[in-house]
């Protein structure tokens, strides 16, 4: 069979690494449509370097812009490369704006549209990624959820067909790189961190970094923890780098650093402290390598993690981010090691796709 794969944002490199490997594996033809969406090195270029994808068919470079513009030229974009291509079928990952462009794009061709990472929501209809997803859920015949929440988030908005409890695809990539990641990166050397013995940071969230006060604030919290000794390590997402630069906001105490490639974030999660992140992505990577984290931002996704207590939620707010922090810190833990699958979810999604 003939798929295009959708992709143009980091987390959704990370996600079609595995259903590549596994569609290669399988002997199905893909084309890789990258919109763009990202293009810094390393936001984009380090992803296909590192994690075993075929290089994108084509690159569509729309690049940033307001949601509207940047959709539309993913959608026309998308659009003539599947005219041209003619796939059997569509994939897209995730809730950014080149998931939407890549489903409109393939329901209005009438190619079969799967989603993978279906049926996540955060029901805060100010965050963009959730009509990203519910439009995307709401067009696709197959949807692959990586949770029992998530099935049934489908099931209550009246989605009954071609849904399947495949787990993570995010797993399956950490699974098949931490041990290239721990045998090749010297990140922790480089940054003179020790093991277990400081705080792994991430934002970049439009509810965080577009808002003054709440990056102020997060970065106040983020402060306060290092000056208790903890060293705070901050790979800065362009978003927030830019936009901290243009309010002139100085930071005194954690490390500021650019983002860096798949594997040496992995080994910086698996050795942190603890993790402060309003990342999707980073939550669950949290878990994965059994580290406690603390949610900046005032609902999840990923509830499994919530109720389990291995992720608080903080919000922006200083004040209990700093508390959460010591808490999450303090406390001990007993990880389950099954709440996103086996790592074999892309091999699920291949054998379902190829099926229907
Ligand atoms: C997007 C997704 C978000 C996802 C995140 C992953 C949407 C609506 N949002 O957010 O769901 O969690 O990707 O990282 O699709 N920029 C650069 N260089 C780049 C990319 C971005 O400088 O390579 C800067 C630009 O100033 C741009 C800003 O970051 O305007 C935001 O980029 P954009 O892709 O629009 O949204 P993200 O915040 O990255
Ligand atoms: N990531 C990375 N380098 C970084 C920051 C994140 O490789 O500097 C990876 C991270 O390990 C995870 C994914 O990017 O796999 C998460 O992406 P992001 O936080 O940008 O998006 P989200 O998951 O929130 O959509």
């Amino acid at each position: 069979m003939k798929f295009a794969s959708i992709v143009g944002a980091r987390p959704q490199f990370i996600k079609a690494a595995p259903v590549s490997t596994a569609l290669k594996n399988a002997n199905h033809q893909e084309i890789l449509v990258h919109t763009g969406q990202h293009y810094d090195g390393n936001m984009s270029k380090v992803f296909f370097e590192q994690l075993n994808i075929r290089k994108p068919d084509v690159n569509l470079k729309v690049g940033s812009g307001p949601h509207g513009r940047q959709t539309a030229r993913m959608l026309m974009g998308v659009e003539k490369i599947l005219l041209k291509h003619k796939p059997d079928r569509v994939l897209v990952y995730g809730d950014t704006n080149s998931t939407l462009a890549g489903s409109l794009a393939a329901v209005k061709l009438n190619i079969p549209l799967a989603h993978i990472e279906a049926g996540l929501r955060s029901y805060n209809p100010r965050m963009p990624e959730e009509h990203n997803r519910k439009v995307s859920d709401h067009l696709a015949d197959l949807l692959f959820c990586p949770t029992q929440v998530a099935v049934q988030n489908l099931s209550s908005e009246g989605i009954r067909h071609g849904i399947y409890l495949v787990g993570d695809v995010m797993y399956d990539s950490v699974l098949q790189n931490i041990q290239q990641a721990e045998n090749h990166s010297d990140i922790l050397g480089k940054i003179n961190l020790n093991t277990k013995d400081y705080a792994l940071a991430t934002v970049h969230r439009a509810e965080n970094t577009d808002i003054p006060k709440h990056l102020v604030s997060i970065f106040k919290a983020f402060e306060k923890i290092a000056a208790d000794g903890i060293q705070v390590i901050i790979p800065l997402h362009p978003r927030t780098q830019k936009i901290i630069k243009g309010l002139g906001i100085s930071i005194r105490g954690p490390i500021l650093i650019e983002p860096v490639s798949y594997l040496d974030m992995l080994v910086l999660e698996k050795n942190a402290r603890i993790i402060l992140t309003d990342s999707g992505g980073i939550q669950k990577e949290a878990y994965f390598f059994n580290v406690p984290c603390v949610t900046l931002r005032e609902e999840t996704e990923w509830l499994e993690l919530t109720e389990m207590g291995y992720n608080v939620l903080a919000g922006s707010n200083s004040e209990n981010i700093y508390n959460r922090c010591q808490f999450m810190i303090q406390k001990t833990f007993e990880f389950q090691t099954d709440l996103y699958g086996g790592g074999k979810a892309a091999d699920k999604i291949v054998d379902i796709v190829a099926a229907n």
